[in-house]
């Protein structure tokens, strides 16, 4: 079964702790078992990082071994042409979320580098967000 690789950029690994009323009381790890479970029967490696270059690392990784990207790269979202770089270098769909509806806020998070390169896009679902971007993949590989 096709691998498919879930990226989390910074500050997620707060998910539940951090502004509640914006990305809800779901932890991380909820976020994987809902993950792993809407993905079935396909693998998934559900990873985070507060450190922008360990995420390219892992869009590299995922040239090798990933049929296809989720991400939600966070803050990176807004400012990493490296992010950009790294996914214009994978070959499968990429899909990027948001758990809050970026374009209801601030004016600076309306702009993402990361959707030059993405085949879908998906704002304010709240965690389902990430389960739509797998029901979506698992018809692309
Ligand atoms: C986010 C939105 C970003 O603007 C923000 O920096 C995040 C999370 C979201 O999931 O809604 O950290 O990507």
């Amino acid at each position: 079964m096709p691998l498919i690789h879930i990226l989390n950029g910074p500050n997620l690994n707060l998910l539940g702790q951090r502004q509640p009323e914006v990305y809800g009381h779901a932890t991380l790890s909820d976020l994987e078992a809902m993950c792993r479970d809407a993905a079935r029967p396909h693998e998934i490696r559900f990873l985070q990082s507060n450190w922008e270059g360990q995420i390219v690392d892992w869009i590299h990784e995922a040239r090798l071994e990933a049929a296809a990207i989720v991400i939600n790269p966070a803050a990176l979202t807004h400012t990493s042409v490296a992010v950009l770089d790294a996914l214009n270098a994978f070959d499968g769909p990429v899909i990027e979320v948001h758990i809050s509806q970026v374009h209801k806020r601030e004016a600076f998070r309306h702009h993402s580098y990361v959707s030059h390169r993405a085949d879908g896009v998906i704002a304010g679902l709240g965690l389902g967000g990430y389960v739509a971007a797998l029901r979506h993949v698992a018809t692309l590989i």
